[in-house]
Formats: C-alpha cells, sequence, structure tokens
C-alpha cells in the first residue's frame, strides 16, 4: 500500500519529483474548473486567468522529464522544443492580436480569428457558456 511518508520524503529529496508534483498540484484547480458549470460560476474572465497557469504547468512537465533523465536528453529536448514553438506561436499570435486591436480599436477581427482559431474559439465558447446563464 502507499506509504505516505515514504512519498512525501521523495517528493523532497529529489528535485525532478518536487516539480512533477508541483505541476500535479497545478493542474487539481484546472481540472476542478474544466465543466461547463464551472466556467459558468466563475466567470469567463477569471475562467480564463485561472486556466493561464497551463503556461506555467508544461513547462514545469518539460522540467520535471529533463532533471530525471540521465544522460540523453534528446527526448525532453524535443518535448521543450514542441512546446517552445507552441507557446511562442501563441505569443505571436498575441501580440499580432493586441496590435490588430489598438490599430482598429475593435475586439477581434476576422484575421486574428483566423491566425489564433483556438484562442478565438475558446473565446467564444466561454461567452456562450455565460450567455446561457444569464438568459435564465
Ligand atoms: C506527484 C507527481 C509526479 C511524480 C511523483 C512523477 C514521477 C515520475 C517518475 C518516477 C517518472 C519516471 C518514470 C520512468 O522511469 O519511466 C516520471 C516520468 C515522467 N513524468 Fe512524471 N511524475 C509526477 C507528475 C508529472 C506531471 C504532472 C507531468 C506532466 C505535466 C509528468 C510528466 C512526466 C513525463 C513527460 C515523464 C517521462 C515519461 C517518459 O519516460 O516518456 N509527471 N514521472
Amino acid at each position: 500500500m502507499f506509504d505516505v511518508s515514504e512519498i512525501l520524503k521523495d517528493i523532497a529529496k529529489r528535485p525532478f519529483i518536487t516539480v512533477g508534483f508541483t505541476a500535479l498540484l497545478l493542474l487539481i484547480p484546472l481540472a476542478v474548473t474544466s465543466t461547463n458549470a464551472m466556467v459558468r460560476r466563475l466567470g469567463a474572465k477569471r475562467w480564463l486567468l485561472l486556466h493561464r497557469l497551463v503556461y506555467l504547468i508544461a513547462p514545469l512537465g518539460v522540467l520535471h522529464f529533463w532533471w530525471m533523465v540521465k544522460r540523453d536528453v534528446t527526448q525532453p529536448a524535443v518535448y521543450a522544443a514542441i512546446l517552445a514553438a507552441l507557446l511562442g506561436y501563441r505569443v505571436i499570435a498575441r501580440l499580432n492580436q493586441a496590435g490588430a486591436r489598438t490599430r482598429r480599436s475593435e475586439p477581434l477581427s476576422k484575421s486574428t480569428a483566423a491566425t489564433m482559431p483556438s484562442m478565438a474559439a475558446r473565446t467564444l465558447a466561454a461567452s456562450a457558456v455565460l450567455n446561457k446563464d444569464s438568459d435564465t
């Protein structure tokens, strides 16, 4: 069976475990708030703010894997590169979006929605959930 004190000792002793455990703890609020009812309760803005934790958690996952590996870091390096490409894409898209907004003073342009399908879709989905709530 689980020996809780052994688990806690392991978490404190090995940095890669500490990081993995931290990532796991940080994932809990995201899991708990991933239902439509919780999105409604929090409101789109607060929900988005909370779920931005994933930008911290994902690098922690890579760090956890990197520190675990003893010699050949090829695999964690590949994970890190993929994550950097994905996060980099989002940073660039976000900067474009901010630029487009200030240039045109409009909330979300079609071109932005085209370059950021996931973010546009998520924002629309969150506001759809909220609008449904405000009808009742
Ligand atoms: C209490 C929390 C955690 C503990 C104790 C833990 C522990 C471990 C251990 C012992 C391994 C090595 C497994 C092996 O030797 O094959 C491992 C691998 C790994 N863990 Fe964790 N982990 C935790 C949380 C997480 C979280 C939250 C993530 C992701 C966000 C994660 C991502 C990974 C990855 C990507 C690997 C490498 C898998 C592979 O070998 O391909 N871990 N973890």
